[in-house]
């Protein structure tokens, strides 16, 4: 049986101690995900910029567990396209979540399958709840790191696929200075 145990969470800098491991996103893991391709390619010629980073604590992926991580998110835009995290349903669908804003300022996009898709605002103290079914994207609408933590089912686990092929049915752009929800002209229906 499994020791209880604590661990630090820094609300400024996401920092979770003791993490088993970080993994790394920077834009050339995100080929083709942000809607203006040249824009991608003239970034790209130049750097490979981090868009996001998590780091977890890795706990048994079984039923009764939870996982826990903390991402953050850099500040930036493909485009005019806010930088984001690639998105997921997870591996078992009926499965929830919860988003604990902690630094920054961004948006979470929730999408059912079907494209039903509904926007929270998020910032230091925000709580959003995902219920099983909808997968869930972080954007980073703010000029310094966005930073939140993660709480999810042990055996949840993540299915990135769908949302590689399908897209999200909406995106986060800059238009006079201020991000504006809009229609994804590459969203396929899943
Ligand atoms: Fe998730």
């Amino acid at each position: 049986m499994m020791r209880p145990f604590s661990m630090h969470l820094d609300f400024k800098t996401g920092e979770l101690l003791p993490h088993d491991r970080t993994n790394i996103r920077k834009l050339s893991d995100m080929r083709g995900m942000f809607l203006d391709t040249d824009a991608e390619l003239r970034i790209l010629e130049k750097e490979d910029p981090i868009i996001y980073s998590f780091s977890e604590r890795v706990l048994p992926e079984e039923n009764g567990h939870l996982q826990l991580a903390t991402t953050k998110i850099s500040p930036g835009k493909v485009g005019d396209e806010y930088f984001m995290t690639k998105g997921h349903y997870h591996r078992r669908p009926d499965t929830s979540e919860v988003y604990l804003g902690l630094e920054g300022k961004g948006c979470l996009l929730i999408q059912t399958e079907k494209g039903d898709l509904e926007s929270i605002d998020m910032g230091p103290g925000i709580l959003a709840y995902i219920p099983p079914y909808w997968g869930h994207r972080m954007v980073n609408t703010g000029s310094t790191p966005f930073i939140f933590f993660a709480v999810y089912p042990g055996d949840a686990g993540h299915n990135y696929g769908d949302i590689e092929r399908t897209g999200f049915a909406k995106i986060l752009v800059e238009r006079n200075g201020k991000p504006l929800l809009i229609d994804n002209p590459k969203w396929k229906r899943g």
